[in-house]
C-alpha cells in the first residue's frame, strides 16, 4: 500500500517550476556575476583562473562539467560562466535531443567561442552522444550522408566552442563523455552562513523586508539549497502579503514553515515518509531503492534525485549494496527507539 502525503511541501523541492510560479521568479534572482555568486568559493577560484587563461590564450574555455543536486545553481554558473567569457550561450537538454540530427543542427550554428548548455546530460541518447566525442575533441562533425550502398560519410568542421554540461547524476555518465570534460566540477551543499546570504540577497531583489532571525530562521530549513531558500522566500511573502504585514518577521516564516510541514531541519513530509519506510516498515533496511519508490508511490528518480543527495549528505540514511540503510540519526529524528545493535555505536562517538 502506497503511504500519503500532502504535496504541497513536497513540491518545494523540484527540480522544474512549480505550478503558478513564473519561470521571471528564478530568472530575476539569478546571480549574473562571479562575484554576485555566493559560496563554492573553490569552484569559483577555479574558473576565475580557467577563464582568465582562456582570454589571454583567446581560446574558449574548456569544455565544462557541473555536477551535484538539483537547486545548487549548475543552470545558474552555466551562464555566468558564458557571460564571464564574453561569450553567447545556446540552451539544450539531453532528452530535448532526439536525433543526430537536433544535435549537428545546433553545433554547426555555433559561432567561434559560444557556449553550448547541455542540461541534464546524462540523459542524452547513445546515437546522439556519440556525436558529440569529435565535436568536443576535434570541434568537427562525423555525419554519414545517405542510405544503405550509397551512404558515405563526411566530416564537417565546426567553430572552437566550449561545451557546458549540467547534470544530477554524473555517476550514470558514459566514462568517454565524462572524460572529455576537461573541467569537472561537483558543487556542493551550501553553508548556513551562505544560505543566509542567498535569503538576504534575494529578499533585496524582491524589495521584501526581512528580519535577520526570519532570514536565518529561512537559511536553516532549505536543505541548504538556494533553489528552495529562493521558493520558502517567495511563500513566506504571500503570506505576509495577504495579513497585510510590512516586515517579515520570524513569526511569519514560522507561520509559513507549518503550514508547508517544513520542519527546522528542512525536512518535509515526503522525507519523513522516506525515512519511516524505512525504520518502521522494513527494521532500519537494507531496503532497495525501488521498493522505497513503491511504497510512496513516486518516481525512482525522484527520490534518488531529489531527496536522497541531503538525507545521505546529513547523514540519515547509507547508502550499501543491498540498499538503504536508515543511521541511529533517522530513529532520533522519527523519535524511534534505537534497535539494539545501534545503541552499541553511541560508544564510539
Ligand atoms: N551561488 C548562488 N548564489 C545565489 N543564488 C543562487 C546560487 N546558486 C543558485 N542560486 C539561486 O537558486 C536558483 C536555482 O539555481 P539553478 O542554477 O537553477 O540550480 P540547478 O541548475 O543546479 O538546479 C537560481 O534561480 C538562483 O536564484
Ligand atoms: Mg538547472
Amino acid at each position: 500500500m502506497a503511504l500519503h502525503r500532502t504535496d504541497s511541501a513536497a513540491s518545494l523541492t523540484q527540480p522544474v517550476p512549480l505550478p503558478g510560479e513564473p519561470a521571471q521568479f528564478e530568472q530575476s534572482l539569478r546571480p549574473r556575476t562571479l562575484t554576485e555568486y555566493i559560496g563554492q568559493s573553490k569552484i569559483k577560484g577555479h574558473l576565475l583562473m580557467h577563464i582568465q587563461a582562456a582570454k589571454g590564450r583567446q581560446e574558449p574555455l574548456g569544455h565544462t562539467l557541473l555536477h551535484g543536486p538539483p537547486g545548487l545553481g549548475k543552470t545558474t554558473l552555466a551562464f555566468i560562466l558564458a557571460r564571464e567569457m564574453g561569450a553567447n550561450i545556446r540552451i539544450t537538454s539531453g532528452p530535448t535531443l532526439e536525433k543526430p540530427g537536433d544535435l549537428a543542427s545546433i553545433l554547426s550554428n555555433l559561432q567561434q567561442g559560444d557556449a553550448l548548455f547541455i542540461d541534464e546530460i546524462h540523459r542524452l541518447r547513445p546515437v546522439v552522444e556519440e556525436m558529440l566525442y569529435s565535436a568536443m575533441e576535434d570541434y568537427a562533425l562525423d555525419l554519414v550522408i545517405g542510405k544503405g550502398p550509397t551512404a558515405r560519410s563526411m566530416r564537417l568542421a565546426i567553430k572552437p566552442f566550449t561545451l557546458i554540461g549540467a547534470t544530477t547524476k554524473a555517476g550514470s555518465m558514459s566514462a568517454p563523455l565524462r572524460d572529455r570534460f576537461v573541467n569537472q566540477f561537483k558543487l556542493s551543499f551550501y553553508d548556513i552562513p551562505e544560505m543566509q546570504l542567498v535569503v538576504e540577497r534575494s529578499a533585496e531583489i524582491l524589495a521584501m523586508a526581512v528580519d535577520a532571525p526570519a532570514a536565518h530562521r529561512i537559511a536553516k530549513s532549505s536543505r541548504f539549497t538556494p533553489r528552495i531558500a529562493n521558493r520558502l522566500l517567495r511563500a513566506v511573502r504571500d503570506y505576509a502579503q495577504v495579513q497585510g504585514r510590512e516586515r517579515i518577521d520570524i513569526a511569519a516564516v514560522e507561520h509559513t514553515l507549518d503550514a508547508l510541514e517544513i520542519d527546522e531541519d528542512g525536512f518535509d513530509a515526503t522525507d519523513r515518509l522516506i525515512l519511516s519506510a524505512i525504520v518502521d516498515m522494513f527494521n532500519g533496511g537494507p531496503v532497495g531503492l525501488s521498493t522505497i519508490a513503491a511504497v510512496l508511490a513516486d518516481e525512482e528518480e525522484t527520490i534518488e534525485d531529489v531527496y536522497e543527495p541531503y538525507l545521505l549528505q546529513q547523514g540519515y540514511m547509507q547508502r550499501t549494496p543491498k540498499g538503504r540503510v536508515a543511521t541511529k540519526k533517522a530513529y532520533e529524528k522519527l523519535g524511534r527507539v534505537l534497535p539494539e545493535g545501534m545503541q552499541a555505536t553511541m560508544f564510539e562517538g
